[in-house]
């Protein structure tokens, strides 16, 4: 897959932002714990959620496709191992591991393997599991979960993983008694799970605090359910106005998931405002650098937005640090920004972005999500003509991106070729 990318044009128009993908995969994972039919709405059309669905079905839940819902009736799951094949196409598929173990009083799958971000691994995930009593057993590869003897229990996580979080979560909350989480994750998307179980009958507290509290119920009904805005796409956009120099106004964002984003992007000039459900950016004529950008564990500076500010902070007045503390690889694409004439060096954790300068068109290649979102910004803002190489990064996060740029005045084109 290829994105043909003129650049040089003001962006300039609205754009509904997507369903949140973070949000929507736990989610789907946990409507096999009601043994009843979940609708889910504003369920963005990407692939993970497509291999989601594939992973219902292959444990036997009926799902059906509806414009912007998708319909899981769990009634009749009885399959309680997810391919290999299916657990490499999509990495958080891990995610299953505690809602199928409980559902079905035991599990089994591959480990998902790594990715373009570094090794991913999933210790904090399995000592929680076995800290709730679940069995784990892992050998060549795989991994086999029984909850035989699963109990109610306080899970401390070393760290604040979101994925930890949630399968801690999704494997407790059918388990009687009182389990506690500390040093959570709190993140958006777990709240919005939080709130997805106690729409179902969970009893769950302390969502978006470090402190999870978790009453142990019998039973989860079927419900309906719409997810809460992506705000990595939202900030996606936004990044887009500040690289071309445009001015975009966002449908279905909410302020409060972007905190950081909007002060980091107000520091560099921008003007950002938020009226009800929709924000509005207005790019500064001239992008001031960004002294330090430090990703951290929400609320702090997200992990997923580095990549795409980049772009604009290429045109900063001066020099920007980012430091990734969260991924051990997620500077793949300073070397394909460099391609394109921007002055970037990597020292660790750091890339140090020194501007002003501007890029022109080349032939690039996307190394993940991401990135490959950043090279399209990265190639909006370029003068001529660039094509990103995609081995299908972009379209696991993004929908309808090909459209939404093109209805903002972007001249961008995909080729299968
Ligand atoms: C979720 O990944 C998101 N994915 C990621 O978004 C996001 O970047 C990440 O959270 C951080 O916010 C989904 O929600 C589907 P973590 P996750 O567990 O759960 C280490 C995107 O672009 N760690 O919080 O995998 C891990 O190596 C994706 O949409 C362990 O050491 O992230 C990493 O360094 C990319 N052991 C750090 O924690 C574990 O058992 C954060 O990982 C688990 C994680």
């Amino acid at each position: 897959m290829k994105y043909i990318v003129k650049g040089g044009r003001e962006l300039g128009g609205t754009v509904r932002v997507q369903g949140a993908k973070n949000s929507v995969l736990p989610i789907l994972a946990a409507s096999i714990l009601s043994n009843d039919k979940c609708e889910i709405r504003d369920c963005p059309d990407l692939s993970d959620v497509k291999t989601t669905l594939e992973i219902l079905e292959e444990l036997g839940c009926n799902v059906t496709y509806g414009v912007d819902f998708v319909g899981v009736d769990s009634s009749s799951a009885f399959n309680p191992e997810i391919p290999e094949r299916l657990m490499r196409k999509l990495r958080s598929s891990i995610i299953f591991l505690g809602a199928v173990t409980m559902r079905m009083g035991k599990a089994r799958m591959s480990t998902p393997g790594g990715c373009h971000l570094g090794a991913r691994p999933i210790d904090l995930h399995l000592k929680a599991l076995k800290t709730l009593g679940i069995k784990v057993k892992e050998e060549a590869g795989f991994i086999e979960t029984d909850a035989s003897e699963a109990k109610s229990a306080h899970v401390h996580l070393a760290f604040p993983s979101v994925g930890a979080t949630e399968n801690t979560i999704l494997a407790a909350v059918k388990i009687k008694g009182e389990t506690l989480i500390t040093n959570a994750a709190r993140e958006p998307e777990i709240i919005d799970l939080i709130s997805f179980l106690n729409a179902m009958g969970a009893r769950i507290t302390g969502g978006g605090s470090g402190t999870i509290h978790i009453e142990g119920v019998a039973s989860l009904k079927g419900i309906t359910y719409r997810i809460i805005p992506d705000r990595i796409a939202a900030t996606t956009y936004m990044c887009m106005a500040m690289a071309t120099g445009g001015e975009i106004e966002l449908e279905n964002v909410k302020r409060d998931h972007l905190t950081a984003i909007t002060n980091e992007l107000r520091e560099e000039g921008a003007r950002v405002e938020f009226f009800g459900e929709r924000g509005y950016i207005r790019a500064p004529r001239k992008i001031r650098s960004a002294d330090m950008i430090k990703t951290m564990p929400y609320p702090g500076f997200p992990t997923d937005a580095q990549s795409v500010f980049i772009p604009h902070l290429i045109k900063g007045d001066s020099t920007s640090v980012i430091v990734e503390n969260i991924f051990e690889s997620r500077f793949k694409i300073v070397d394909e920004l460099n391609r394109m004439g921007a002055d970037i060096v990597t020292e660790g954790r750091s890339a140090i972005i020194r501007g002003p300068r501007s890029l022109t068109g080349a032939h690039v290649v996307a190394p993940d999500l991401r990135g490959g979102a950043a090279l399209v910004i990265a190639a909006l803002s370029a003068s001529g003509e660039s094509v990103i190489e995609d081995e299908g990064h972009i379209i696991r996060g993004y929908e309808s991106l090909v459209e939404n740029i093109s209805a903002l005045g972007g001249d961008i084109s995909v080729s299968n070729t």
